[in-house]
């Protein structure tokens, strides 16, 4: 049997009822063509091309090579296919050089919807020029769990910050012309076994969390597509929900785009059309027959069906290839690059600056020690991944670009030493599976050379690396915690330096939080750059030196201990094999046979007291809070006012930089609600806005909105969101421990806005 399916042809050759031949696709015309076409001209709309289609590493080569895929043209009424690409943080395409973008943490730890809708314009026009419709990103799961293989491509534990992280991004590439498709909607909080996971989750924190942050991105940027997500949520496939798809996303929230499936995710194609989501891709011929065949028996209403078909028509009439439309496959790259290096620094977060040992002091000649430091990680693997980059600036570089000047014996060494390394790993590598961890360099401790860097040099810098992505989440000693050969690397190097009075400088090159409490002692300096990009040691260096001020908080809190994580009991905490692809673990069709928690399903039993949530309300240290980060300078804050504006709020501030350097800063508006019949957070984010960039003694006034719904909780029992009167603690603060003002808002009347009483769990195991 073929592999790519044959009923595109069939269909164009189908006999049809309007005279079509003068009939074309146009934005103003789509419900005239929907009437024009046949039910399987219909469904070759709707369900992609099918596995077939992809090579091995799910890559299509139909349109735009190593693409996601695209949908079916039907050229007889002018329907053009639409070209999906990955992905967050730049495009994931064969043979031709792509920017390689921050990664999603990154985004959100800038806390800067400006510049990230500027980024994601920059991303927009590429994907344009590259003939792109439609790219799959970003990615905005709630960051439940520190270990979630995905959470580089995620934004934050909060879905305020995560929702307008996402928003922005989506408002910028959609200005290009192009389409953004945020996924994983919705509750895609851990990768093992994710084809078949049942996230049980209360109706209350679907509500507040894991559907708050869409709920945000949806109303702030109205996205061409969203992508429905893999997993089941309280016993329901995501894609065959129409409680999540039509009732909520649309009825409620009034989203006006279309729903594409996770490529291969759903089961029936046409519970997938009955629920509201508008393409299945990758596609199969089981999918396209069940649509056919239930329409047919009349279980499938033709409504349904058509009310799929004109979303996607609606989104084609804007798709490149419309009316033979071409693109210049010639983007701005060199301009692209700049606005990476740019925006990095932005969501560098500086957790530990002893004494000011940073910034260095240029012209320094600096021990640049760690295997990392050779061998920088500009972004994460799985769809993630950029094949081929337009630039990879390496620390070595990008420090001596900036003015420093290296250790030539320790940069000799590790150059010799990453030569074995690279062999090693990329043996190992060859036969590890796409989406499964790569084996990276181990640690060495030339112990002479540090204690000769120590006497010659003027500070040490090294760089730890994390690097992991989809199928696979991460393990806690392998990845959370630094190695025996970290530990030993960063002990010699902080004796040595520390006994000739000179500083050691830790850089974080992760795609998420590792453990820092257990020896931040040692560091002078604590940097996390995240994965910043095809620019990273530019970057890194511009900030090390002093170029830029880091003004990136953390969108997470860094725990004292793993274990403290709300969620350490109900996260999966199987040991990864690093050769079998653990996303597929259990995937077994319809109903999985076993029952394994945090395998088959996983209990939400934290409730809303995910993140800062749980550490503030409980009291629990943390190494780190929520929105914390330091500066190169320093920032007052004075005349917090609230202004009451009928629906929503007006929070002013005014902002002065204190020190003695040019930075940004960060104002966190807090709010405490007044004792009510919930249970609440002891405060929650609901606003935040970032300075121009301040000159020592410059000011500027920030104005934050707040909608008055953003205030309110869900409560189950009146299905609907509810704001008591009372008086409310309107804080601003540097991160959720450390509030710097605050203002009385007294809320007059309760506000209560009734939704649908959809989402119960309703687990699907359960006989
Ligand atoms: C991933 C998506 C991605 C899609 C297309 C899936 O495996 O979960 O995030 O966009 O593949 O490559």
């Amino acid at each position: 049997m073929k592999k790519i399916f044959l009923f595109v042809s069939v269909m164009l050759a189908a006999s049809c009822t309007v005279k079509a031949q003068e009939l074309k696709l146009t934005s103003d015309n789509v419900s005239k063509i929907v009437k024009a076409m046949t039910l399987e001209e219909k469904v070759a709309v709707i369900v992609g091309k099918g596995s077939g289609a992809f090579d091995g590493r799910g890559r299509s080569y139909d349109y735009v090579a190593g693409s996601a895929g695209a949908t079916n043209p039907i050229d007889r009424l002018g329907i053009p296919p639409i070209v999906y690409a990955d992905g967050p943080s730049g495009l994931r395409i064969d043979n031709k050089q792509c920017t390689r973008f921050p990664n999603g943490l990154l985004n959100a730890a800038s806390w800067n919807s400006d510049m990230l809708e500027r980024m994601g314009e920059a991303y927009g026009n590429e994907a344009k020029a590259r003939g792109v419709d439609v790219v799959l990103g970003p990615g905005m799961n709630i960051q439940r769990n520190p270990l979630c293989g995905r959470n580089f491509e995620y934004f934050s534990e909060d879905p305020l910050l995560s929702g307008l992280t996402s928003a922005a991004l989506v408002r910028g590439i959609q200005k290009a012309g192009v389409g953004a498709c945020p996924k994983h909607f919705a509750a895609n909080n851990q990768e093992l076994n994710r084809l078949s996971n049942d996230s049980r989750v209360s109706k209350r924190a679907l509500r507040e969390i894991y559907l708050r942050n869409f709920e945000y991105m949806v109303r702030n940027s109205q996205p061409w597509f969203i992508m429905s997500s893999y997993n089941f949520l309280n016993g329901v496939t995501t894609s065959e929900n129409r409680d999540l798809l039509t009732t909520i996303l649309r009825d409620e929230w009034g989203y006006k785009g279309a729903v594409v499936s996770d490529w291969g995710g759903g089961y029936s194609g046409s519970k997938m059309v009955w629920a509201g989501n508008d393409n299945i891709q990758h596609g199969s011929k089981a999918r396209y027959n069940d649509i056919i065949d239930r329409v047919k028996d009349g279980t499938l209403s033709i409504d349904d069906v058509d009310a799929c078909v004109s979303r996607m028509l609606t989104m084609a009439a804007k798709a490149i290839r419309y009316d033979g439309g071409t693109f210049s496959d010639n983007p701005p790259l060199d301009d692209n690059a700049a606005v990476v290096r740019e925006v990095a620094p932005e969501g560098f977060v500086l957790l530990k600056n002893e004494d000011g040992t940073l910034p260095l002091k240029q012209g320094s000649t600096l021990a640049l020690l760690g295997t990392t430091s050779y061998d920088f990680i500009h972004g994460g693997t799985g769809s993630g991944f950029i094949h081929n980059p337009y630039r990879s600036v390496c620390m070595p570089e990008g420090l001596s670009d900036v003015g420093f000047t290296l250790d030539k014996e320790l940069h000799d060494f590790y150059t010799d030493y990453m030569k074995g390394e690279r062999k090693r790993c990329e043996d190992i590598n060859k036969n590890v599976p796409w989406c499964c961890e790569r084996e990276r360099a181990m640690e060495a401790v030339p112990r002479d050379l540090i204690a000769k860097a120590a006497k010659a040099d003027k500070a040490a810098v090294i760089t730890f690396g994390r690097v992991f992505g989809e199928g696979m989440d991460r393990d806690y000693y392998h990845s959370y915690l630094l190695s025996d050969g970290e530990m030993a690397l960063l002990r010699t190097v902080a004796d040595a330096f520390h006994k000739e009075g000179k500083p050691l400088v830790v850089v974080l090159n992760v795609g998420g939080i590792v453990d820092v409490a257990s020896w931040r002692d040692l560091a002078d300096a604590i940097l996390i750059c995240w994965q910043p990009g095809e620019e990273g040691g530019h970057s890194v260096g511009d900030v090390l030196v002093g170029n830029q001020c880091p003004s990136g908080r953390l969108p997470v809190t860094m725990p004292m201990k793993y274990e403290d994580d709300p969620t350490f009991a109900n996260f999966p905490r199987i040991k990864a094999d690093k050769y079998e692809n653990y996303s597929f673990y259990r995937y077994v069709g319809v109903k999985p046979q076993y029952l394994v928690p945090n395998v088959d399903f996983t209990n939400y039993e934290e409730g809303i007291y995910v993140g800062y949530r749980h550490y503030l309300t409980k009291g629990v240290k943390v190494a780190y809070p929520f929105g914390y980060g330091l500066s190169y300078t320093t920032f007052d804050y004075k005349d917090l006012k609230v202004k009451d504006k009928s629906d929503r709020l007006e929070v002013s501030l005014t902002v002065t930089n204190s020190g003695k350097r040019p930075g940004k800063e960060v104002v966190q508006i807090y709010c405490h609600a007044p004792e009510g019949d919930l249970d609440k957070p002891t405060r929650e984010l609901k606003g935040y806005a970032k300075t121009q960039l301040l000159k020592p003694g410059k000011q500027e006034k920030l104005t934050i909105t707040i909608e008055k719904t953003t205030l309110a909780s869900y409560d189950e029992k009146a299905s609907a969101w509810v704001a008591p009167k009372g008086t409310y603690t309107i804080i601003a603060a540097k991160d959720a421990n450390t509030p710097v003002l605050t203002a009385d808002y007294s809320l007059g009347k309760a506000v209560k806005v009734k939704v649908h009483d959809v989402m119960g769990v309703e687990p699907l195991y359960i006989q």
